[in-house]
């Protein structure tokens, strides 16, 4: 953990505070992530050498607590999509005592900035315990969990000061982006042209990001709406059903103004009962096969009073535009990465509401950087 003396000779170059900081560091971070597991010359994955077999891995346990949780949940859409794997997914603090049964030979999966993080650690022990091969996705490479695990990817997001964690959220989903690539190519589920798409789209993300730094007016506009409510409501679907969670998790964790994430296709089945014109509804909602579900889904919303603020990109805004107050639209990019363009967004509406708050953005109240008790 990194004492406020070296947090103060890292510094905030000039940024007021270290979130905004490690907001404008996605692009460099994913890139220097993506480096690290592409191969320039080829334009392909590489993972380091595995003292198992990829392709013969039966199952996945990811596990992670707060944000790299919700990494956890977009990885598992990458897996299930790309790499054709069975995954579970499950907070390290529930894991244990939810005794799944483990197929013997399966991949616990564990993400985490600190690698300190006692939940995931002591998930990362029962695991092991249980016959599965141990992959870490973290930030410190010289943390408990890098010792304690047989592989570790690392991220390469440099020290994150701020509590809430925003740079190393990215740097994660980089790597799991790599990984589901890597797997589905050891299953021969992935042939070399969609391997080489989807590189492409993680290699287009960083520039993509410095575009998303333009987009200020409109994302403090949103802001603006969520800090007068007391109640805000955070809708998604696919792999933007997590990006929903991290935005009202960031939103909760630096305002705390009261927000909740669902899966846009569950709003009927209950949530839709609190919309009225006091609850705003933020929307990730890219273009793609879920788009039109995802829009009637908020039709019904807007239909009730909801005052809709949606992130969607160029091909989305007509028809977003004609139900949503405020549209913040991202720029394209493949539908593959989206996710990782859109929690840049979603943290960003979440520190300018901070900031109409007033609230201390770098070290919120009741939290902690790292937690080292179960
Ligand atoms: C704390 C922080 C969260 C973080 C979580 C997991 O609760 O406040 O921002 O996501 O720990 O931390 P880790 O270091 O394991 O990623």
């Amino acid at each position: 953990r990194l004492s406020a003396l070296a947090a103060d000779a890292i510094g905030k170059d000039g940024y007021r505070h270290y979130m905004d900081k490690e907001l404008h560091e996605h692009p460099l971070v994913i890139g220097q992530t993506l480096q690290r597991m592409i191969d320039p010359a080829t334009r392909r994955v590489v993972l380091p050498e595995l003292p198992f077999d990829l392709a013969t891995i039966p199952r996945i346990t990811v596990t992670a607590c707060g944000s790299a949780f919700y990494a956890g949940l977009i990885g598992r859409y990458w897996l299930e999509a790309e790499a054709r794997i069975p995954v579970d997914a499950d907070v390290a603090s529930e894991l244990r005592y939810r005794e799944p049964p483990l197929s013997k030979g399966g991949l616990g999966l564990m993400i985490s900035q600190s690698g300190e993080t006692a939940d995931t650690l002591a998930a990362l022990r029962s695991l092991r315990a249980g016959g599965q091969h141990v992959m870490s996705i973290l930030n410190v490479p010289e943390s408990t969990m890098a010792r304690e695990s047989d592989i570790v990817l690392d991220t390469i997001a440099g020290p994150e000061i701020c509590v809430a964690s925003t740079k190393a959220f990215t740097a994660q989903l980089s790597v799991l982006a790599c990984l589901a690539i890597a797997i589905g190519r050891a299953r021969g589920v992935i042939g070399e042209a969609r391997e080489m798409e989807l590189v492409q789209a993680l290699l287009d993300l960083p520039s993509r990001a410095v575009e998303l730094f333009g987009l200020g007016d409109d994302i403090r506009a949103a802001a603006a709406i969520i800090a007068e409510a007391r109640d805000v409501l955070y809708l998604g679907r696919g792999s933007h059903f997590p990006v929903a969670l991290e935005g009202a998790l960031k939103l909760k964790e630096i305002s705390y103004i009261h927000a909740e994430a669902y899966a846009a296709g569950e709003m009927k089945h209950g949530p839709i009962a609190l919309i009225d014109k006091s609850v705003p509804v933020v929307a990730s909602a890219p273009s793609g096969p879920l788009f039109e579900k995802t829009a009637s889904n908020l039709q019904e919303a807007q239909a009730r009073g909801g005052r809709l603020l949606v992130f969607t990109d160029p091909a989305g805004a007509a028809r977003m535009g004609k139900i949503a107050e405020r549209l913040v639209v991202l720029p394209e990019v493949h539908g593959f990465t989206a996710p990782i363009l859109h929690s840049i967004a979603v943290q960003m509406l979440a520190y300018e509401v901070a900031l109409l708050k007033g609230t201390d953005v770098d070290q919120p109240r009741n939290l902690a950087k790292s937690v080292t008790v179960e």
